[in-house]
């Protein structure tokens, strides 16, 4: 008999599983379904990475390479997050991860004592509570405002922070709403850190896919620097998210920790990756423009279809590409006799009624609420809407 830690009766199993079932059981039936629940870019890697990494394999590259990333890539970062995000940082300051999951991950293992807190904004992505209690902490969430579009926590900052508090992530550009935060709400965020000694670790994640309003760095507002762990990743911007690199950047004494604790679960990230990653950063960056120009493109198309829908309250997403409708004023209706209670069950309503797939908002932290992709087609997307508002019409 296999006994397992007791580790694991803290972690979540994924509460989106139901609706993925049913949706691939649809689909394996040949039912036309338009699926909104991707949470990865539609496009493919860009041929010249792609090429880049041939070359890399046929060149032999494809050893052990120094755990923290090989220096030209890390060289490439340094020069990337000066150019984009004006920061400085040295090599020794950045290390390469198997994603910027495994970045957050190494950093929650470096800084989290047991019962220590970690405030996550809510609605937040789904890794961030489970990888803060894999590493013995707990989450503390601090609830996001809808009524200011998410750029804000609904109580001032500082009352989220106890003397357990050891970090903050905020995630801006945000997965799953969109939002990017507010300055002020970022300067109180960086005076309680400074205040309080807490480290913030910034998923930066979805930088490069904003619109209207170009990102700023965490690490680059007053004072940021100094108490910001700066994480990215080459998965959304390059459409890259199979290839496994991510990378942080912060304090020496931070990155050497997650450097000593990657040493011993993983090693380097992906060698050809690597390779295939400096010439991603070094090079022609009109695809990925192109790519984020496809996005605002469809952010626009899903936003104005949702906004006309009956019952459905949306907030305009300024990044990534994900928009996260309230959807709670259809709560309590039902159709066939059948009763929608919640987010699961609205995304069950959506499958079986629309064949729409959307992510129920439980799994960010909102139930209210779901996840729409709009890293799919404009077609699938307009043609989903679609879908959507003619299900509604079923609820009584
Ligand atoms: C907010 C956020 N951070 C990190 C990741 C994972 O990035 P990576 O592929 O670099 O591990 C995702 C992917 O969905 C994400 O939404």
């Amino acid at each position: 008999m296999v006994k397992l830690s007791d580790r694991m009766d803290k972690i979540q199993p994924s509460k989106t599983m139901a609706v993925m079932a049913l949706a691939k059981d649809l689909k394996a039936q040949g039912i036309d379904i338009v699926d909104l629940g991707a949470g990865e870019p539609d496009f493919p890697t860009p041929e010249y990475i792609r090429d880049l990494a041939t070359k890399a394999m046929a060149d032999g590259y494809t050893k052990y390479t120094k755990v923290d990333g090989i220096p030209e890539l890390k060289e490439a970062i340094a020069l990337k997050l000066k150019r984009d995000n004006d920061l400085n940082y040295s090599p020794e300051q950045i290390i390469v991860s198997c994603g910027a999951k495994h970045a957050i991950y190494n950093a929650m293992m470096a800084v989290v004592n047991e019962g220590d807190e970690v405030i996550i904004l809510s609605p937040y992505w789904v890794s961030f509570p489970e990888m803060v209690k894999m590493a013995d902490g707990e989450p503390v969430f601090a609830e996001l405002d809808p009524k200011a579009d998410y750029r804000r926590t609904l109580k001032p900052f500082e009352e989220y922070v106890t003397d357990r508090t050891v970090a903050v992530i905020l995630n801006s550009p945000s997965n799953p709403v969109g939002s990017l935060l507010d300055d002020d709400f970022i300067a109180e965020v960086i005076k309680t850190a400074r205040e309080k000694d807490l480290l913030i670790i910034s998923d930066e994640t979805y930088e490069r896919i904003t619109f209207e309003n170009k990102y700023k760095s965490i690490a680059a507002y007053e004072g940021g620097n100094e108490v910001t762990l700066t994480v990215n990743s080459m998965s959304k911007t390059y459409s890259m998210t199979g290839w496994r690199i991510g990378f942080a950047a912060g304090a020496e004494k931070l990155i050497k920790a997650m450097s000593k604790i990657q040493s011993q679960v993983t090693s380097n990230a992906n060698s050809i990756a690597q390779k295939a990653s400096v010439g991603a950063l070094n090079g022609d960056q009109s695809e990925a423009e192109m790519m984020r120009d496809k996005y605002w493109e469809r952010r626009d198309v899903v936003y104005e279809g949702l906004s006309n829908l009956p019952g459905i309250k949306v907030n305009k997403p300024e990044g990534s590409f994900f928009i996260f409708p309230d959807v709670s004023a259809h709560y309590g209706k039902s159709v066939n006799g059948k009763s929608i209670n919640g987010s699961v069950e609205f995304a069950e309503f959506l499958i079986e009624h629309a064949k729409v797939v959307v992510i129920p908002g439980v799994a960010f932290g909102s139930d209210n609420n779901v996840r729409i992709s709009f890293a799919v087609p404009k077609e699938e997307i307009e043609k989903g809407i679609e879908r959507i508002g003619e299900a509604l019409n079923l609820l009584n």
